[in-house]
């Protein structure tokens, strides 16, 4: 067990920022003794558990209820810490263990390669979930959630994700990804039209969005539309010789 100590260690470095210098009011709710830890060494300083357990925390965005037993609320004293009966717990193990193989066994290989970074940079809950509790990419997100419950959900969700996450670095709000949105929407015209025009609403600039567009009118047949759409590109980008022949394709009206 001891093989894991600088591990755990390393999981706790971002948490100095408590300080640890006064009185700590979680630990103070806290049992002294852990009866249920398969990972972690069960002598581990209870400071060292909650740091580890501070940053499974943000790393996810989520609160201690998210993998334990409790009622938000309640007093501490009245979780059940060591109970595996939240599946997030037991997913959180695994990942926890997963995160030292990445870190003490994978990475280290990598010097063999070539030198490498210097302090080496850790794996930890953050670095592939960025505060959210899964780790999925907004395009994933968004097509998603429109194969399964329609294209209004799928940009509803987009702005309450928006709205919630925006400057955290939890999703990438730029023009490209919901471009890239479009693309993983394959011939879902509609939808990919529908997320076009949010990313006019947001990037009312985008020469992309308006030439997407045009594509998909084209697709769908609706040579007008194309047209309309590429003639609103080209007013943003008079001199692209592509914006240009793509209208002479069109025709004329
Ligand atoms: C993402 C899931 C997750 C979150 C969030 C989380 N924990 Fe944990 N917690 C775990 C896992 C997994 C273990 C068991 C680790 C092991 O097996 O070594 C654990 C173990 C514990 C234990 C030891 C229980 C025992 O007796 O064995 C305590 C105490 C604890 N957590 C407190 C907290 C507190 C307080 C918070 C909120 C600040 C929190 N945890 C947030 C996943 C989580
Ligand atoms: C290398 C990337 C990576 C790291 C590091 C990582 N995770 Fe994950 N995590 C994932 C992926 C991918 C999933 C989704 C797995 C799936 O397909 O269900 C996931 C899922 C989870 C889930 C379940 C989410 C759900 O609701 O289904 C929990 C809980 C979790 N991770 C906790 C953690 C904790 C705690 C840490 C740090 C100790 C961590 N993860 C580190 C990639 C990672």
């Amino acid at each position: 067990m001891n093989r894991l100590l600088p591990t755990l260690l390393g999981l706790c470095v971002g948490l100095t920022v408590f300080g640890f210098a006064g009185p700590d009011p979680v630990r103070a709710q806290l049992p002294d003794e852990f009866t249920n830890l398969k990972v972690f060494p069960e002598d581990i300083a209870p400071r060292n558990l909650i740091g580890a357990m501070r940053s499974f925390s943000q790393g996810l965005g989520v609160r201690c209820t998210h993998c334990h037993v409790g009622e938000e609320g309640q007093p501490f004293s009245e979780y059940d810490f060591a109970s595996d009966d939240k599946p997030a717990k037991r997913k959180a193990r695994f990942m926890l263990e997963m995160s030292m193989q990445l870190n003490d066994e994978i990475l280290p290989g990598l010097s063999q390669v070539a030198d490498r970074r210097e302090p080496g940079v850790r794996v930890q809950c953050v670095t592939c979930h960025r505060g959210v509790a899964v780790p999925r990419q907004i395009e994933e997100v968004i097509t998603q959630t429109i194969s399964d419950a329609g294209t209004a959900a799928g940009i509803a969700k987009y702005r309450e994700l928006r709205e919630e996450y925006y400057g955290q670095g939890a999703y990438n709000f730029g023009e490209q990804a919901l471009i890239r949105t479009t693309e993983a929407l394959g011939e879902d015209y509609d939808s990919a039209l529908a997320v076009l025009a949010l990313a006019l609403e947001y990037f009312p600039e985008s020469v992309q969005a308006w030439v997407g567009s045009a594509q998909a009118h084209q697709a769908k047949g609706d040579i007008d539309a194309a047209r309309a759409a590429l003639l609103e590109a080209q007013e943003l980008a008079p001199d692209s010789p592509q914006i240009a022949r793509m209208l002479e394709r069109l025709g004329t009206p």
